[in-house]
């Protein structure tokens, strides 16, 4: 039943449209809502017995390729705010690259929706060889990385077919974002933050439903999109993984040249490219960097710059001053978790632009689900 399209014309439309439930799937029996007599707290059997090992570690690496790598970006704030360890993140073929330090006392968390990506295996292997402890965090159970690594934690997204990665991206956010829940020690000083992220958790799939609704919307933009050469999209904090993953999916199903950019960058090279005929997204949701994205707003409009705005519920007028723009209204989460429910228009315009201009969805030319050569 899984691997059938169902009423969807494609995978990748299926997928993004199924998030809801996988992201229910990927939570089931791991999270604790609290209660009179129970606190609430997250459960994660596959690390059970490395959990001492990991918080006593000197550094958390979290190495991936793609939207794994993005995934991974997205949920970096989270887990360096609960770990209270140091984190540091990988492209795997980068790393590998490089030769980057890897130590005995590290924790090297790896990051892969098939768990058979060459450039992360190999990586994986280093990182063994070097005495790390290795967690892997795998859609595939069975897959290489998930043999392979010394415990881990399948995110149980359910088969994803389209070479796109959706509906595996936001259970890989979810899934860090318990685990910085379970390395991180119930403190007075964290309680009330971590009450907050796991209530954020439970509300997920209904607000990820909610944003679904933006199909029609995400639809008529892209049909205005439809013959651009170039999409950027600005993105900073937990949201600058948001930029990286929304451009990703552009340029690699609807074949459009599209770059992730952080915003806190506009002004050392990016601002050169705008001007009125350049489309640009900006990711402008409530969280601490909420001021300085509307100052990137404004002074993109001065460039006059042609801007989509993804904002939260409520907030057009307060990121549309000083000129005109298409905002995209989003449900608000707890903002570690607000990545989760960004990413969805983008999925979806990303979507109906690739329809629209004629281009392959589930089977983007040049791609495949799986890269196992190097
Ligand atoms: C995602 O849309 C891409 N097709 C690609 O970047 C992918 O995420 C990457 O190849 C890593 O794959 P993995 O998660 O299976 O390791």
């Amino acid at each position: 039943e899984q691997i059938n399209k169902g009423k969807y014309e494609h995978y990748m439309q299926k997928e993004i449209h199924e998030q809801p439930e996988s992201l229910t799937t990927t939570m089931r029996g791991r999270l604790i809502r609290g209660g009179s007599s129970k606190a609430k707290s997250v459960l994660l059997g596959g690390l059970k017995d490395h959990l001492k090992t990991i918080r006593r570690s000197r550094r958390i690496v979290v190495i991936g390729c793609g939207t794994s790598y993005n995934a991974s970006l997205a949920a970096r704030p989270i887990l360096e705010e609960l770990s209270g360890i140091p984190v540091t993140m990988e492209i795997a073929s980068d790393l590998l690259d490089r030769q980057g330090p890897v130590y005995r006392e590290d924790t090297a968390v790896f990051v892969s929706q098939s768990g058979e990506t060459a450039d992360t295996l190999r990586a994986l292997e280093y990182a063994l060889e070097n005495g790390a402890l290795c967690v892997g965090i795998t859609n595939t159970v069975s897959s290489a990385i998930a043999r392979k690594t010394d415990c881990g934690v399948h995110i149980n997204a359910g088969c994803e077919i389209g070479v796109a990665s959706t509906k595996a991206y936001t259970s890989q956010i979810v899934v860090m974002a318990m685990l910085a829940l379970a390395i991180g020690g119930d403190t007075i000083s964290s309680q009330a933050r971590r009450a907050a992220v796991i209530d954020g958790l439970f509300q997920l799939p209904s607000k990820v439903k909610e944003v679904l609704k933006l199909d029609q919307e995400m639809k008529d933009l892209a049909k205005l999109l439809i013959a651009e050469q170039s999409l950027l999209m600005f993105g900073r904090g937990y949201n600058y993984a948001t930029a990286l993953e929304g451009a990703l999916k552009v340029k690699e199903v609807a074949l459009m040249h599209s770059e992730g950019i952080l915003a806190g960058e506009m002004k050392h090279g990016p601002l050169a490219l705008v001007d009125e005929n350049l489309p640009i997204v900006v990711i402008a949701t409530r969280d601490a960097c909420f001021s300085k994205q509307q100052s990137v707003i404004q002074q993109l409009h001065a460039r006059k710059g042609r801007l989509i705005v993804i904002c939260t519920k409520g907030d057009a007028a307060s990121v549309c001053v000083g000129g005109s723009c298409r905002v995209i209204e989003v449900p608000q989460v707890e903002d570690c978790l607000q990545p989760v429910i960004n990413i969805v228009p983008l999925q979806l315009l990303a979507y109906h632009l690739t329809v629209l201009r004629g281009h392959n969805v589930d089977q983007p030319r040049n791609l495949a689900k799986s890269v196992t050569t190097e």
